[in-house]
């Protein structure tokens, strides 16, 4: 039945965001999310805006055990995981995800964002105090959203220590204050001050959450993520993450913690109480993908070697790169119309470099993301950079 206020109001968002120049293009994809990849209607264009960071999404081992998992259990399991939806190879996987990051368990979900909304409505009491970076994902703010109205939730500037410091004051007399960052933020590319965090936060007896979706398999010379990184291991109390990144690719997240804390997920997180858990092929791939990097962490070398040679390219051609080690390079364009013009100019070029404007970030704040790959080749990266040179 028609509605005609919703369909006008549905006309007009489209219409004002048609002129305005801010409507997405989505592109169809034809082939595997590798380096270059075939488009609909267009051909091959080189890929920069994946997080396939270590370029395992069609990994010939990791499409193989995702094979095999399909084969040894089927589609799914048609149930939720304490009825009976839990298979030996989530197991498997929980605890392959648990030694990778270095905690005692861990517990998978079908994203990470799934993980997020877990995690703080289940672990975080009533009276409780939750103290979140203001770049935080997404997943971290609408998670805490579904916490008890009676949680004391602040949100302090970005990185700001000399803030979060305050508030933890400011918090002593809650039963446990809680300190959420992303480890590397998903729009600007910089690394969580974890040295300094974990030292306020053993000052005033604080829980650490990292969610180190964009770390992982990025950062440490085992990709272990950012506590690897500052030589951390051991330091951070709950590491969120997800799987659709440079663990394969497909999909799927974690939560990694001490062994109570797992056990009280698993029987109190929403999440994985209504709702069925990972198909097993994803599973399997996610797996797999974790034994390929520990078996060869060279493929982590790789990585940070492009990651350095894109970045300094991008610095000869003078765009303003801040320096950072992560796979994720900001370029600050400021208007959301010329973001998307320039992206569409590299598309035009062969190259695929998203614009990303409000409300992925704040007005006035539209850029376009380069995302680095393992698996570039050094022609693929002059490629990419004779590109921007056109811009
Ligand atoms: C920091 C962070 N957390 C969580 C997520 C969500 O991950 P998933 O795709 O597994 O839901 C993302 C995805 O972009 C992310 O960047």
């Amino acid at each position: 039945m028609p509605n005609s206020q919703f369909d006008a109001r549905c006309r007009g968002l489209i219409t004002d965001w048609t002129d305005s120049g801010q409507l997405k293009p989505f592109y169809n994809i034809e082939s595997p999310m590798r380096p270059m990849v075939e488009i609909s209607g267009k051909g091959e264009v080189l890929v920069l805006c994946s997080n396939n960071y270590l370029g395992l999404a069609d990994h010939p081992e990791v499409i193989e055990a995702g094979v095999k998992g399909l084969r040894d259990y089927g589609a799914g399991t048609a149930s939720v995981r304490f009825i009976c939806g839990t298979l030996d190879c989530h197991r498997n996987l929980e605890s392959k995800i648990a030694s990778f990051v270095g905690t005692d368990s861990a517990l998978s979900y079908v994203s990470c964002w799934n993980a997020n909304e877990a995690l703080f409505p289940t672990l975080v009491g009533p009276e409780d105090a939750i103290l979140s970076d203001e770049l935080n994902h997404a997943s971290i703010i609408d998670g805490m959203r579904l916490m008890s109205k009676s949680v004391t939730k602040k949100v302090y500037k970005h990185s700001s220590l000399e803030q979060l410091e305050t508030l933890l004051q400011e918090t002593q007399s809650n039963p446990t204050r809680w300190v959420v960052t992303d480890g590397v933020f998903s729009m600007e590319g910089d690394v969580a001050k974890l040295p300094e965090l974990v030292n306020l936060c053993k000052k005033y007896d604080a829980m650490l959450v990292v969610d180190d979706s964009h770390a992982v398999g990025v950062l440490g010379s085992g990709g272990r993520g950012t506590h690897e990184h500052f030589d951390l291991l051991g330091e951070v109390d709950v590491i969120t993450g997800t799987l659709g990144k440079a663990l394969g690719g497909a999909a799927g997240g974690y939560i990694a913690a001490s062994a109570d804390a797992i056990q009280i997920l698993e029987q109190r997180g929403r999440p994985s109480l209504f709702s069925n858990a990972l198909p097993a092929t994803v599973a399997y791939s996610a797996c797999k993908a974790i034994e390929v990097i520990e078996d060869d962490p060279s493929i982590v070398a790789r990585l940070h070697s492009n990651v350095a040679t894109i970045r300094q390219g991008l610095a000869d051609l003078g765009f303003d790169c801040t320096p950072s080690p992560t796979a994720i390079i900001p370029i600050m364009i400021g208007d959301e119309a010329e973001a998307i013009k320039k992206s569409k100019q590299l598309f035009d070029l062969g190259v695929m470099v998203i614009g990303f404007g409000f409300p992925v970030v704040p007005k006035g704040e539209a850029r376009l993301r380069v995302q680095v790959s393992a698996a570039l080749t050094d022609d693929h990266i002059q490629q990419a950079l004779d590109a921007f040179a056109k811009l």
